[in-house]
């Protein structure tokens, strides 16, 4: 199929995926309305069109935690994503660094960290949730150090996981999950044969040392209910703070007094978020959210936004609402899922694009000119 436009990637993925992966990427908790309001809401976001403003030159780089980027983007971490693509994380993260943008990997990944950073040496953040086993933390965050990750996401909106209800509709989870994985996985030989026997082993690269080598996909969510630790509270994150000198940055922000808590622990960002619909439905657009939350701690730390952008001209979209940066999430997995790592490139180049039409007819010429001056 002809991939045209950020949105064709999902449709490509769909063809692609097993249901149960599709369904996992593409749902969200509940009835989903706040995936829904996530893109909806941005969507409504009017921009004024401004002429004859002299805008040959756009320059869409910009500073993020002391590093100068050619664009205010950075890969989001997604779980899993090694299930989408053979060595999934590898082929994001080379697409990512081949624009020097940095690649964010999830903890609950199928490459380790090692794996990445050998095979592509760009800039790496690195998520980490918060589990329940703290002398584990404290490896992996050594490992990041070891590593060169340049940065810690800190995601703190999972303390329970959300209700995928999509997911034990499609065998992801629940009764006989594994049968009706493996039907679905024999109806898409594609992937069956790319992802499913080529790209092993599917086990979460990070998490081995306390996995072991048996487990993989069977354990995720069960892994992810089990560990994750609901006692968290700021307190802990003093020692998160003390053990990590590099940027930290808080994800899963969507209130102003923890943005400013997050400030007062002395991180160094928030990603203003609501895990993309995927926690609990009924919570605020991460685009109602944002302007609030840049309003509480602008100039105490630096204010990322996800959850809801599909196009460049959503990018600058938020970035008027308040963001110095953007994560993406569904958008890059969709292109990994349909194209590897030539869709995930695909992907940014079309973002770019967007967003150079959007800053041309709103009158401005760099990322630091977008502000509320171009909302209608
Ligand atoms: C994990 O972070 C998920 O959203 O499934």
């Amino acid at each position: 199929m002809i991939i045209s436009s950020p949105l064709d990637f999902r449709d490509a993925a769909r063809r692609r995926l097993p249901r149960f992966l599709f369904d996992y990427a593409d749902g969200a908790a509940y009835a989903e309305e706040t995936l829904r309001r996530n893109v909806s809401d941005l969507a409504g976001i009017a921009l004024r069109q401004r002429v004859l403003k002299n805008v040959a030159d756009i320059d869409l780089s910009t500073e993020l935690f002391g590093q100068h980027r050619p664009l205010p983007i950075a890969l989001g971490p997604v779980g899993i994503s090694g299930m989408y693509a053979r060595r999934g994380e590898v082929q994001a993260a080379r697409a990512a660094h081949a624009v020097g943008i940095p690649f964010t990997l999830s903890t609950v990944s199928l490459c380790s960290l090692t794996e990445v950073t050998t095979a592509t040496p760009g800039p790496t953040w690195f998520q980490l949730y918060v589990i329940r086993d703290r002398a584990f933390m404290r490896d992996l965050l050594a490992t990041a150090r070891a590593r060169g990750a340049e940065a810690l996401v800190f995601t703190v909106d999972m303390p329970v996981p959300g209700a995928r209800y999509r997911d034990a509709h499609s065998g992801m989870s629940g009764p006989r999950g594994p049968m009706r994985r493996m039907m679905q996985a024999i109806g898409k030989p594609g992937w069956a044969w790319d992802v499913g026997l080529r790209g092993r082993p599917h086990l979460l690269g990070n998490l081995e040392p306390v996995l072991g080598k048996d487990s993989g996909l069977n354990d995720y969510i069960g892994w992810l209910g089990a560990n994750f630790d609901p006692s968290i509270s700021w307190d802990d994150l003093d020692w998160i703070r003390s053990e990590w000198k590099g940027p930290l940055i808080i994800k899963g922000i969507l209130d102003p007094e923890d943005a400013r808590a997050a400030a007062g622990i002395g991180a160094n960002g928030i990603v203003v978020s609501n895990h993309g619909g995927r926690q609990l439905d009924g919570v605020l657009s991460s685009a109602r959210a944002l302007p609030g939350i840049a309003d509480a701690v602008r100039g105490q730390l630096t204010v990322l936004a996800d959850s809801g952008i599909r196009s460049g001209l959503d990018v600058v979209r938020m970035l008027a609402l308040g963001a110095e940066g953007v994560l993406l999430g569904r958008a890059w997995l969709f292109a990994l899922a349909a194209r590897g790592e030539a869709g995930v490139a695909q992907m940014l180049d079309l973002f770019q694009r967007e967003m150079r039409v959007a800053m041309a007819l709103t009158g401005v010429r760099t990322i630091a000119e977008i502000d509320r001056s171009i909302l209608a």
